[in-house]
């Protein structure tokens, strides 16, 4: 028998003291190693480290304790980093930081003797029997980027979303939300009866409001997901768009236009490229279904905005399509090499507090400020879009579009 490796973690965090923790992540009661052994071999479930100092982040060694990690977990593993004592939230949000692009936080355990609080994006809650001999810290769980944002997980994910996604007509939320899908709906140019393609269509929004401006002689719509794909179907036949078809797949192998089929005269995918794990083979994808000389429409979230650089900085939980976005001069430029030339630019969705007033006004004032804040970001944007979108880091969502030149 081999002695096991000397161990260079803290007493503290003898891993039967956060066995609790263990269990909660659903990892194996022996399936947790230690990252910086060198003993540690290929292909664990779980990995286990802890982090010294006020500010752990400061000095770059997160990017090589990343890279470790990515050498010996699995590919569905976690990787746990425990922080001593009472680390803050922006303090946590710079360790995420320090190892993204390998991995992503998506739980923060904070412990303490008989006590541990988890805190996920879908809320916090206290669990049962932490252990007396519980350290005092916070524990980081983070996935490999790759996972969270693997084909299944995006399907799942949004198969148990579409129902939300479609929005409920008469609710406070509703007007703002078909606001913004007319926007960009609207947003291209096209002759009367074009062919159009929505491009990761969740409900199918986008694409009918396109439809319906151009008249479309057809209407293709996809998504990664099922539910989606079939909400779309329903709302496009309900809105009278006479051949409209659907189909799924994702943007990196769209299934449309379908063999023999041509390339379409004007293509639309909002809110979608945040959520490609690799942009390349994605927006190869999307400029593939745009006809020479048709129009493609692309828009997304603005990392960049005031509210958005807010909340990374303070957050360390976030979706994980906040820190996966690209900016639209990035977008711009990787569709100038694949041959589209840039035709116009808007900014939409006001930044802080706008987001914040749109919630409370949904969840506590029954819709009384629907309309005034409709208007303010109607007119915000009017106003950033006749000045050339000049103030886009005013706003949390952009849109462009760009003809196919070559
Ligand atoms: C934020 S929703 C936007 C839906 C719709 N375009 C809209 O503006 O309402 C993002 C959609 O992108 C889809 N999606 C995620 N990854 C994708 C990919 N790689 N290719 C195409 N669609 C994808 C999701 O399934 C989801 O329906």
């Amino acid at each position: 028998m081999h002695a096991p490796p000397p161990s260079t973690l803290p007493a503290d965090l003898d891993r039967t003291r956060i066995a609790r923790i263990v269990a909660d992540l659903g990892l194996p009661a022996d399936g947790l190693a230690e990252l910086a052994s060198s003993e540690t071999a290929a292909n664990r479930p779980g990995l286990l480290a802890a982090l010294e100092g006020p500010d752990p982040a400061a000095d770059g060694s997160l990017a090589a304790l990343a890279a470790r990690g990515d050498e010996v977990l699995a590919p569905d593993g976690l990787l746990l980093l425990f922080l001593p004592g009472r680390p803050t939230d922006p303090q946590l949000a710079r360790v995420r930081d320090g190892l993204w692009p390998r991995f992503h936080v998506v739980a923060v355990y904070t412990l303490a003797p008989g006590r541990a609080l988890r805190r996920t994006l879908q809320g916090e809650r206290s669990l049962e029997q932490a252990g007396a001999d519980a350290p005092t810290g916070v524990l980081l769980a983070a996935h490999r980027r790759e996972h969270v944002q693997s084909p299944a997980f995006t399907v799942e994910k949004f198969d148990q979303a579409a129902a939300g996604w479609n929005g409920t007509p008469g609710s406070p939320g509703y007007p703002h939300f078909r606001w913004m899908r007319r926007l960009v709906g609207r947003f291209g140019r096209a002759p009367a009866g074009a062919r159009i393609l929505d491009f990761g269509c969740g409900a199918g929004w986008v694409g009918i409001e396109a439809a319906q401006k151009h008249s479309a002689s057809e209407l293709r719509f996809f998504d990664p997901s099922g539910e989606m794909v079939a909400i779309a179907a329903a709302n496009a036949e309900a809105s009278g768009i006479a051949d409209a078809r659907g189909a799924t797949g994702f943007g990196e192998r769209p299934p449309f236009p379908t063999g023999g089929e041509a390339p379409f005269d004007l293509v639309l995918s909002s809110g979608v490229i945040s959520f490609a794990p690799d942009p390349t083979p994605w927006l190869d994808g999307v400029a593939a279904t745009v006809a020479p000389g048709g129009v493609l429409v692309i828009g997304d979230l603005h990392r960049d905005s005031r509210g958005f650089r807010r909340r990374r900085a303070r957050r360390p939980l976030l979706p994980v399509r906040e820190l996966n976005a690209l900016t639209r001069e990035e977008v711009c430029t990787a569709l100038a090499q694949r041959g589209f030339s840039h035709e116009a630019s808007a900014a939409y969705q006001l930044t802080r507090p706008f987001p914040e007033a749109l919630h409370v006004n949904e969840e506590r004032l029954g819709g009384l400020l629907t309309w005034p804040l409709l208007w303010a970001n109607r007119l915000a944007t009017a106003v950033d879009r006749g000045l050339g979108s000049p103030a886009q880091d005013q706003f949390d969502s952009w849109v462009m579009r760009l003809r196919r030149t070559d």
